[in-house]
């Protein structure tokens, strides 16, 4: 998995507002939204496009376009959905599929509550909306859900990361064949015992619908 820290100074102080513990709840969604933005416009390098032509006033001009089929935007509810129209701004044209996972606070484990993905991602790049990556159980489980309807390109959008969760995603797809990138605004120093990341923001679906 290819990991990317974006490095911005907006997104730096945009993150550090939301880590504040006494930044409510209308302020974080809407600086949750401002920095998902940001992200996206790193996320989306690689998006795929294709040659067009159009004319301007004055004469023809070379450009691209979003090729086809178009991508796949899919957050993983609930926190996720914090993401969507961040992402959405920059890709006004994107489909969106939608994950319900709730990780158990005593095991750990993601399960999952809703599905409603495309039956066939055969040639789709898809864009995994989730604020946090903890223990990357989440992930881990959102990845094989695509990988398995056929995603060929996969980037994961995150405010931030855990370094053990990383790193868990990292061995879990060692056997995939399908490109993952991650995009975070911060990668932390650590989990606590409870699987919360140190110091991080707190739990991101409650600070955005608590
Ligand atoms: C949080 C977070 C991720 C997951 C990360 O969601 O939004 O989805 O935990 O944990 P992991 O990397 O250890 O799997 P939560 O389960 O709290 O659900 P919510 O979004 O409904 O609040």
């Amino acid at each position: 998995m290819h990991v990317h820290v974006a490095d911005h100074p907006l997104i730096s102080h945009k993150l550090t507002v939301l880590r504040d513990a006494s930044t409510d709840s209308p302020t974080f969604r809407r600086l949750a939204e401002e920095l998902v933005t940001l992200l996206a416009y790193e996320a989306t390098r690689d998006v795929r496009v294709e040659p067009v032509t159009v004319t301007t006033p004055v004469a023809q001009a070379e450009g691209v376009r979003l090729s086809s089929p178009r991508p796949l935007v899919v957050p993983i509810l609930r926190a996720g959905l914090g993401m969507l129209e961040g992402m959405q701004r920059l890709l006004p044209t994107a489909e969106v599929g939608f994950l319900g996972m709730i990780r158990n606070e005593e095991t750990l484990v993601a399960e999952t509550y809703a599905e409603r993905l495309p039956d066939d991602l055969s040639g789709r790049q898809c864009y995994v909306l989730d604020p946090m990556l903890a223990t990357g159980g989440t992930l881990v489980d959102a990845i094989d859900f695509l990988v398995r309807r056929g995603a060929d390109h996969i980037t994961a959008v995150t405010l931030l990361a855990a370094p053990e969760g990383v790193k868990h995603v990292e061995e879990q797809l060692a056997d995939v064949d399908v490109p993952v990138t991650l995009v975070t605004a911060g990668l932390d120093e650590r989990l606590d015992e409870n699987g919360y990341i140190v110091p991080g923001l707190g739990d991101a679906g409650d600070r955005l619908y608590g």
